[in-house]
């Protein structure tokens, strides 16, 4: 496999093409952004940590009958996936409440939930990617009614698994982003990272925060959050 041209560079990641028309390379940067991209920064090592972090729970995922993009961690930074067809929906997954939940609906931060909540945001970001529903998503037509209720199946079953395997690790998931796309052969498949990016970790006991919202409310220390994930997820306490 011989690495090509640059086919996409995103806020967090670089996508380059392959020798093969069916797989990709994607490149973890240290780059950060926060609220639509108007707060930037750099996060020390965050590429090689996510990198690390998004293989290992795609790899817990794919035991658990869950088809994910990943094929081979190939460095550091870069990992061969499968091409796809990203669907233009973002899934946000709740168990706890926080982020703009709390602020669009005036609840407390921390309370768990009655029931998972499943929203839909319409990926792109020139709109800073607005909440949407499921007529939106069959008018505009980004995915079918049967795609949907796939993601959706699909969406409960990963944060089912990540939950078990975070509470074992003393993490709560309070909440994550998924993106799914969608193969040559039609499959759709879980594609993007899951990572302290694009999810929401507090320790079980302290309830200190473990992710991004460390570097989105400059709470300090970011990088000691992720490398604490990156420990908790891998084991790995180095990178
Ligand atoms: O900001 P909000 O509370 O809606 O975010 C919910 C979850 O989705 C958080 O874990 C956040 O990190 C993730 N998210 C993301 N990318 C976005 C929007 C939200 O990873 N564009």
């Amino acid at each position: 496999m011989e690495k090509k041209g640059l086919l996409y560079e995103g806020k967090a990641k670089k996508i380059f093409k392959t020798d093969n028309k069916d797989e990709l390379i994607v490149y973890y940067k240290d780059d950060a952004t926060a609220f639509d991209g108007q707060k930037r920064g750099q996060i020390d090592k965050k590429g090689i940590i996510n990198n690390k972090i998004t293989n290992c729970l795609f790899k817990i995922l794919e035991k658990e009958g869950i088809k994910t993009h990943f094929i081979k961690e190939l460095n550091k930074r870069e990992t061969l996936v499968k091409k796809v067809d990203i669907i233009l929906i973002e899934v946000v997954i709740r168990n706890i409440s926080a982020g703009s939940l709390v602020k669009r609906l005036g609840i407390e931060e921390g309370i768990e939930l009655a029931k998972t909540i499943i929203e839909f945001y319409y990926k792109n970001d020139e709109l800073g990617d607005p909440l949407i529903n499921r007529y939106h998503i069959e008018a505009l037509e980004l995915a079918t009614d049967e795609e949907l209720d796939e993601i959706t199946e699909q969406a409960k079953k990963i944060n089912r698994v990540l939950r078990d395997f975070l509470t074992s690790k003393g993490v709560d998931l309070v909440d994550f982003k998924l993106e799914f796309g969608i193969t040559s052969s039609g499959e759709i498949i879980l594609a993007d990272e899951i990572t302290p990016d694009t999810c929401r970790f507090w320790d079980t006991y302290t309830k200190q925060k473990l992710d991004k919202d460390r570097f989105r409310r400059d709470l300090g220390d970011v990088e000691s959050g992720y490398m604490e994930m990156l420990q908790r997820i891998t084991g790995q306490d180095k990178v």
